[in-house]
C-alpha cells in the first residue's frame, strides 16, 4: 500500500547525490534522477558506466558512500536486500541467477514465499494449513507462468530451458512477489531478434499492467522503441536524461558513446 501523502503521479523512485567507491573509483558520482510510477525508464551508458552498481545500490547489495536513495519517500539506503524487496523492489541479474537444481515452476514459487503467512511451526509440523497455501502458490505461480508463455515448461529444469526462457523465467520469478518497481539488467543480453522483439512485447505488456520498470540495456533499438524516459550514465555520473528521442540526438550522449 502506498505511504501515506504518497500520490501515485509523484515520483515512486528517487536518487539524491549517491556516490559510490570502489577504492578509488568512483562507480557512482554525486547521482540523482526521480523516477515516475507506470513507466520504462531505461538507464543506458557504455561499458563500466555504473549502470549495474546503481541497481546494486537501489537493492541493497551494496550501500552508498553517500547520499540518499528514496521508494515512495522512505529513505531505503542502508536497508538489507531481503528489507528492500519486502518493501516492493525486486530484479533481474545481468549474469541469470536461478536455481538451477530446481524446475521452472518452483523457481517461480520461491519467489512468492515472502509474501506468505505460514510461520515456523506450521514449518515444523507441516499442518494442514501450510498445504493448502502450498496449493494455492502452485496455482499462482502457473498462471504467472502461463502469462509468461512458459507453462507448458513448468516441470522443466531450469538450467535446461533456452536462455530466453531463463531470461523471461527470472522476470517471473521477480514479478511473483508483486514488486511496485521492477529492475531489468540486460534482459536481451545474449538474445536473437526475435527473442529480442518478444523480450520487448513481454516489457511493454508489463508496463500496460501498471508496473514501473528500470531498464539497464545496451541494445538501442530496443531502449529507444520502448522507454518514455532515458538516464545516460558516463562514469558514474548523469551526463543527461529526457525522451528516448531527445537522448538519441544528444550531443554528450553521442560522445560518450563514440568515445570522442
Ligand atoms: N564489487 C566491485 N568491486 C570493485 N569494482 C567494481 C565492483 N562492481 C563494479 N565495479 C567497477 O565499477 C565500475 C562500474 O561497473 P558496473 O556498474 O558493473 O558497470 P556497467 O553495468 O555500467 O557496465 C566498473 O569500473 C567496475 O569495474
Ligand atoms: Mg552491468
Amino acid at each position: 500500500m502506498p505511504e501515506k501523502g504518497f500520490q501515485q503521479n509523484q515520483t515512486i523512485l528517487e536518487t539524491r547525490e549517491i556516490t559510490m567507491r570502489f577504492g578509488g573509483l568512483e562507480a557512482l558520482n554525486a547521482l540523482s534522477f526521480c523516477i515516475a510510477p507506470h513507466q520504462i525508464v531505461s538507464v543506458i551508458g557504455p561499458n563500466g558506466a555504473g549502470k549495474t552498481t546503481l541497481l546494486n545500490a537501489i537493492t541493497g547489495v551494496y550501500s552508498p558512500n553517500s547520499g540518499e536513495i528514496l521508494f515512495r519517500g522512505m529513505p531505503i539506503s542502508g536497508l538489507k536486500p531481503f528489507q528492500i524487496t519486502a518493501r516492493g523492489i525486486n530484479r533481474t541479474f545481468q549474469q541469470v541467477q536461478l536455481f538451477s537444481n530446481m524446475t521452472v515452476l518452483e523457481n517461480v514459487m520461491v519467489g512468492m514465499h515472502p509474501r506468505t503467512k505460514s510461520g515456523f511451526w506450521d514449518g515444523l509440523f507441516h499442518f494442514a494449513s501450510e498445504r493448502r497455501e502450498e496449493k494455492k502458490i502452485r496455482e499462482k505461480a502457473e498462471t504467472l507462468l502461463d502469462s509468461f508463455g512458459l507453462l507448458p515448461k513448468a516441470y522443466w529444469m531450469s538450467a535446461h530451458v533456452s536462455i530466453a526462457d531463463q531470461k523471461r523465467l527470472e522476470i517471473a520469478r521477480a514479478m511473483a512477489g508483486e514488486p511496485e518497481l521492477l529492475l531489468l539488467d540486460e534482459p536481451v543480453a545474449g538474445l536473437n531478434i526475435r527473442e529480442t522483439e518478444a523480450m520487448g512485447d513481454l516489457i511493454i505488456k508489463l508496463k500496460q499492467t501498471g508496473q514501473t520498470i528500470i531498464l539497464v540495456e545496451h541494445n538501442m533499438h530496443l531502449v529507444m522503441g520502448i522507454s518514455d524516459w532515458v538516464i545516460v550514465l558516463h562514469h558514474g555520473a548523469k551526463i543527461g536524461e529526457g525522451r528516448p528521442e531527445e537522448m538519441q540526438k544528444d550531443s554528450r550522449v553521442m560522445e560518450a558513446y563514440l568515445g570522442t
